[in-house]
């Protein structure tokens, strides 16, 4: 199969691109923004998860006027008026510090009994004429009161699927991917470039 166009994926995250080009479908050339040659951090001040993957795509298609997409992920728990949400990568501090993360969230949960909540992934793919597209993955599920597991990242240890035993961090891999909110939305992003260019 010939190669379809390069899009652009809007992240520094090596291991993130290495993901992305294992889901796709044959014959999609993904680069990242070390390969675009853009070094700077893009802001992420969109007070939505859907406003911060529109915003990072956005900076890259006005500069580059390029087919891009970007991805927003976040934990909302309703007994917490959706946080972290947007806030997911920095809920207690800047640095991104998984523990610290979950160890405010599991205090501030403290005492409730809704324990409800889910991970949302949003993509944004701005295609090379400029149009925007938005594939959205959701997995719902419950707040443990205490980390279980050691595999995965972030919120991972006190997160449980709805209609599973396990959490995401006690799962394997292969396990997440096959229910999780990123896969979700990056396998609708998939199709729906299969069928507009396949
Ligand atoms: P990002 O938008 O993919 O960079 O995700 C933002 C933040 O959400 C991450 O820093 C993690 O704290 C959290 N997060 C995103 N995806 C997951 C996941 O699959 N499991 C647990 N935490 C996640």
């Amino acid at each position: 199969m010939p190669n379809k166009p390069g899009i652009c994926f809007v992240s520094h995250n090596k291991n993130k691109l290495v993901e992305i080009r294992q889901l796709a479908p044959e014959g999609f050339d993904f680069f990242g923004l070390d390969e675009l040659g853009l070094n700077e951090e893009i802001p992420e001040t969109g007070s939505t998860i859907e406003e911060n993957s529109a915003l990072k795509a956005q900076f890259v298609f006005q500069r580059y006027k390029i087919a891009c997409f970007a991805d927003d992920t976040g934990l909302e728990i309703d007994a917490l008026n959706g946080e972290p949400g947007v806030y997911s990568a920095r809920y207690a501090g800047s640095g991104n510090n998984s523990v610290k993360n979950m160890e405010l969230v599991l205090k501030k949960m403290e005492g409730k009994e809704n324990r409800k909540a889910r991970f949302k992934t949003v993509i944004t793919y701005i295609d090379k004429q400029g149009k925007h597209h938005s594939f959205e993955g959701i997995v719902q599920g419950h707040i443990l009161e205490a980390p279980k597991g050691t595999k995965g990242f972030g919120y991972d240890p006190i997160f449980k699927p709805v209609g599973y035993k396990k959490t995401f961090a006690e799962m394997t891999m292969e396990e997440k991917n096959r229910i999780s909110h990123r896969s979700k939305s990056f396998n609708k992003f998939f199709s729906f470039l299969n069928s507009v260019d396949g």
